[in-house]
């Protein structure tokens, strides 16, 4: 885990080898092999708490969080006991548990916006269910999203349209992220055929840096959901608990009407969910979805737990506290360096940049050097803390950081 842990990625170099053979370019997706520096190992074996271990035993302090669903830290014991007590009994069953009510009526009574809860397995799943039932609500086709937003990668939102047709997004229509006037145009584009405006909490678009939402915007795209009788769709599966229990846009005062949901909802087990409101309630009931694994009571019982945790021990300021002492030490170290960065998004979900470093070169030295050392940070995605996250293993990190920005240095002049 320190500075003087050998790094090697032997075993992770097989793996990679007997990858290529047997899996389609050796990984797809954004863990694509080409996507990280060489030293991050594509394989891995174990985690606990905020440390996480590689196929090769190599350790780190782990600020990705597996992408954002250990809010809780790895292996975390009360959510790990409510799995395994829902395994002994059951888990892939002809229906649900009763877990499936309870996990509904604990998600309802923690959202401000919902009033109902239905489950999936995936965030690409809770965004594609959120446009189907406004769709389905208010029967209309047309559906606003930000330009160049993530919301999954099913073909009508996929980034890479390669094996997907013109007619997978024939009824998008665009607008830019904290701009009411093209929200306004986009509108005016949809004319009398708009169902829906998809936003997410803040503007994190992966290899940009992160841009908070003007609470003036939201508030707006509020109003023109209710003047145009449409749904608002919060995309919520990648800050979900980070920002707020209640849902990232009510200390804003902003409720959607759906919102989708995955990624920290059960502490890593697989579970997607939409909430909506009384309003859609009977848009969803119309729809058709459902899953071979929708209805696994395992995720659902980890889910229960993951909630009743967060809320018991103010996950939220735990990570933004860990979050803030990570981001000031970062700043009084990059300035001690003589290196100008951006640290952008929520503590809790921080990003840091480069000035003038468009093509993450520096990003990837940085990161690349605090991986070698026992720090997994990423170059070009936000970050995510963990209520794991202590003062000390922040410090640790900073050990890391240090050198890592040496190394840019040394490099970049
Ligand atoms: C904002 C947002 N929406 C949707 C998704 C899709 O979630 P999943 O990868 O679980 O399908 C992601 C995944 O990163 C996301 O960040």
């Amino acid at each position: 885990m320190s500075a003087t842990t050998a790094h090697s990625l032997t075993h992770d170099a097989a793996l990679r080898r007997r990858a290529r053979a047997v899996i389609p370019g050796g990984m797809f997706g954004h863990q694509n092999a080409a996507s990280l520096p060489a030293s991050f190992p594509q394989y891995l074996a174990r985690g606990d708490g905020c440390h996480i271990w590689d196929a090769d035993g190599n350790g780190y302090i782990d600020f990705m969080c597996s992408y954002g669903p250990i809010v809780l830290g790895h292996r975390h014991p009360a959510v790990d006991a409510a799995a395994a007590r829902q395994q002994a009994l059951a888990d892939c069953q002809n229906g649900p548990s009763e877990r499936m009510v309870e996990l509904a009526e604990l998600l309802v009574d923690t959202v401000d916006h919902a009033d109902w809860a239905l489950f999936a397995k995936n965030g690409t799943d809770a965004t594609t269910i959120c446009v189907t039932v406004a769709r389905s609500g208010t029967g209309r086709k047309k559906v606003l999203v930000a330009k160049g937003a993530y919301h999954g990668a099913a073909p009508w939102c996929t980034p890479n349209p390669r094996g997907t047709t013109d007619a997978d997004r024939a009824h998008l229509i665009t607008y830019e992220y904290n701009d009411l006037a093209s929200v306004e145009a986009a509108v005016a584009e949809a004319g009398d055929d708009l169902a829906a405006i998809v936003a997410s909490p803040f503007r994190h678009d992966a290899r940009f840096d992160q841009e908070l939402v003007d609470p003036e915007f939201a508030v707006g795209l509020r109003r023109v959901c209710d003047t145009y009788d449409a749904a608002l769709i919060l995309d919520d599966v990648r800050c979900g608990f980070r920002l707020s229990l209640a849902g990232s846009w009510a200390p804003l005062g902003v409720q959607p009407d759906l919102s989708a949901w995955s990624k920290a909802i059960a502490n890593g087990y697989a579970l997607g969910a939409v909430l909506g409101n009384d309003r859609f309630r009977d848009g969803a009931k119309r729809i058709f979805v459902t899953g071979s694994f929708w209805f696994a009571a395992v995720s659902m019982a980890a889910a229960v737990a993951t909630i009743e945790t967060l809320r018991e021990v103010d996950a939220v300021a735990i990570m933004t506290a860990a979050g803030q002492r990570l981001r000031d030490g970062l700043a009084a170290q990059a300035a001690a360096h003589g290196l100008a960065v951006n640290q952008t998004g929520p503590v809790q979900m921080p990003f840091l940049t480069f000035a003038g470093d468009e093509a993450f070169a520096m990003a990837n030295v940085f990161t690349g050097e605090a991986a070698t050392r026992g720090v997994y940070l990423h170059p070009w995605h936000n970050w995510f803390l963990s209520a794991a996250h202590t003062a000390d293993d922040v410090d640790a990190a900073l050990l890391v950081t240090d050198d890592a920005f040496a190394a840019v240095r040394r490099q970049f002049g």
